[in-house]
C-alpha cells in the first residue's frame, strides 16, 4: 500500500487549517492496516488516526504516519419485528449514513442528520444533538488494537460513553476510563434502530418547528427536515467558513453553583438534568462575555452561535491552530472572570 509524504492536511480538517503529515496512509480496508503494521518502521513512527477531521484543531505539522480511515460500505445486518440493525464502515459519511438508513425506511438517526464527520468517528465523541445521542442508537462497533493487529468488538458499555465522551479520547494511562486513544482503530459501526419508532421531539427548537408548521405528528423524514433547516440556520457549513463545531462542552455545576450563577445573571440558561446536576449552556456565558462575532487574528466567534469558532482567514492564508487556540484561552479566561466557570474544548486538540 501507498505511504503518501508530505501531504497537506487543509482538505482533511474541517477548520480548513493549513499543516502536512509527514506521512500519509489511506485504510481503505483493515487488510491495509494490517500491510502497514507488518512493515518494520511500524513500531518506530508514531501515528495518528483521522476521520472527517470534523472536530479537530490542527497545530502544526504532523510528524509520523496518519492514518485516513476510508473504508466504506453500508448494509442491513438484520431486520426483526423489533427493530434494524444496521452497519456502516468506518469511512463512511455521517449525514449521508443518516440520509440513507431514512431512504431504506429505517427511522432512528433523523434528529443526528447533518452532523459533519464520518461514521468511525462518531463513537470517539459520542455524536449528539437534539436530544439523541449516538449511544441510544449504538450496537457495537469493530476496531483493530495498533498494538497487537487484532481485531475485537465493544459493545456500548466497553465504550464507557458520557457527554461527548467515550474510550476512544481517554489515553490508555488513563486507568480509571481503560483509555484506547491512539491504540485502536474503529473500523465498522453498527446501529439498532428500534421499532416501533418514536419521534424524540422535547428540544426546545423543534417544538417551535411544531407549533410553527401545525405538525403534530411528524414522521422520520419531517423531523430530518427539520433538524437539517435548523442546523442550517444556526451553525456555519464547514465547506464555506471553517469550524469544528461547538468549540466548548456545555458545563456541568451543582444546584448551589447554579444559584451563584443566578445572582450574578438570573438570565443564564439553565438546564436541571436527571442527576440533579445543572447544565449551562456554554454558547450563552460566552455571548454574555461579548465575544459573538469577534475576531483574533484569523480566528473568529460565529456570530449565530458564540459556541462555534470559525476561520475567517483565506484558503490562501487560513487562520492557524495556534490562533484558534489563542482565542480559545481568550475565551475560556473570560468566562472564568465573569462566571468562575472552567469551559473544556470539545475537539481533539493535535
Ligand atoms: N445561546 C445563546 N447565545 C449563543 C449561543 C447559544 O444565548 O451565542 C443559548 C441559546 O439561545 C439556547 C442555549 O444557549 O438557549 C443552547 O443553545 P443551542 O440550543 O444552540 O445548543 P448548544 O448547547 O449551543 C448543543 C450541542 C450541539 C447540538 C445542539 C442541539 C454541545 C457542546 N453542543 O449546542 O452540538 O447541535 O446542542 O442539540 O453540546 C457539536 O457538538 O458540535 C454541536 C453542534
Amino acid at each position: 500500500m501507498l505511504v503518501e509524504k508530505q501531504v497537506s492536511l487543509q482538505p482533511y480538517n474541517s477548520f480548513g487549517i493549513a499543516a502536512r503529515a509527514e506521512l500519509l496512509a489511506r485504510i481503505g480496508h483493515p487488510s491495509d492496516l494490517l500491510g502497514l503494521m507488518a512493515q518494520p518502521e511500524w513500531g518506530t513512527s508514531a501515528h495518528f488516526i483521522l476521520g472527517g477531521g470534523s472536530n479537530l484543531v490542527i497545530t502544526g505539522d504532523v510528524s509520523g504516519l496518519v492514518l485516513k480511515v476510508e473504508i466504506p460500505g453500508r448494509c442491513l445486518v438484520e431486520e426483526s419485528p423489533k427493530g434494524w440493525l444496521v452497519e456502516a464502515g468506518a469511512g463512511e459519511n455521517w449525514h449521508d449514513f443518516v440520509a440513507w438508513t431514512l431512504e431504506q425506511g429505517w427511522p432512528g438517526l433523523e434528529n443526528l442528520a447533518l452532523i459533519p464527520g464520518t461514521v468511525g468517528a462518531a463513537p470517539v465523541q459520542n455524536i449528539g444533538a437534539y436530544g439523541v445521542e449516538l449511544q441510544d442508537r449504538f450496537h457495537s462497533l469493530d476496531a483493530i488494537d495498533l498494538d497487537s493487529g487484532r481485531g475485537f468488538t465493544l459493545d456500548a458499555a466497553q465504550c464507557g460513553f458520557g457527554y461527548r465522551d467515550s474510550v476512544f479520547k481517554h489515553a490508555p494511562s488513563d486507568a480509571r476510563s481503560m483509555g484506547l486513544a491512539g491504540r485502536a482503530l474503529i473500523t465498522r459501526v453498527r446501529f439498532w434502530l428500534p421499532r416501533p419508532w418514536k419521534p424524540v421531539l422535547g428540544y426546545l427548537d423543534l417544538q417551535r418547528r411544531m407549533e410553527e408548521t401545525g405538525i403534530r405528528h411528524p414522521d422520520a423524514r419531517q423531523v430530518f427536515d427539520w433538524v437539517v433547516a435548523i442546523r442550517r440556520a444556526k451553525l456555519p457549513d464547514p465547506a464555506v467558513i471553517g469550524n469544528a463545531g461547538s468549540f466548548f462542552k456545555n458545563p456541568t455545576v451543582t444546584p448551589e453553583q447554579c444559584a451563584d450563577i443566578i445572582a450574578r445573571d438570573p438570565r443564564v440558561v439553565h438546564y436541571p438534568m436527571p442527576d440533579g446536576s445543572v447544565k449551562l449552556a456554554a454558547g450563552w456565558l460566552i455571548d454574555a462575555c461579548g465575544w459573538k462575532g469577534k475576531t483574533l487574528g484569523h480566528a473568529g466567534v460565529y456570530e449565530k452561535q458564540a459556541l462555534v469558532l470559525v476561520n475567517r482567514g483565506t484558503p490562501e492564508s487560513p487562520c492557524t491552530g495556534g490562533e484558534v487556540m489563542t482565542l480559545a484561552r481568550a475565551i475560556q479566561t473570560s468566562v472564568y472572570e465573569r462566571f468562575g466557570i472552567r469551559l473544556e474544548p470539545e475537539p481533539v486538540v493535535l
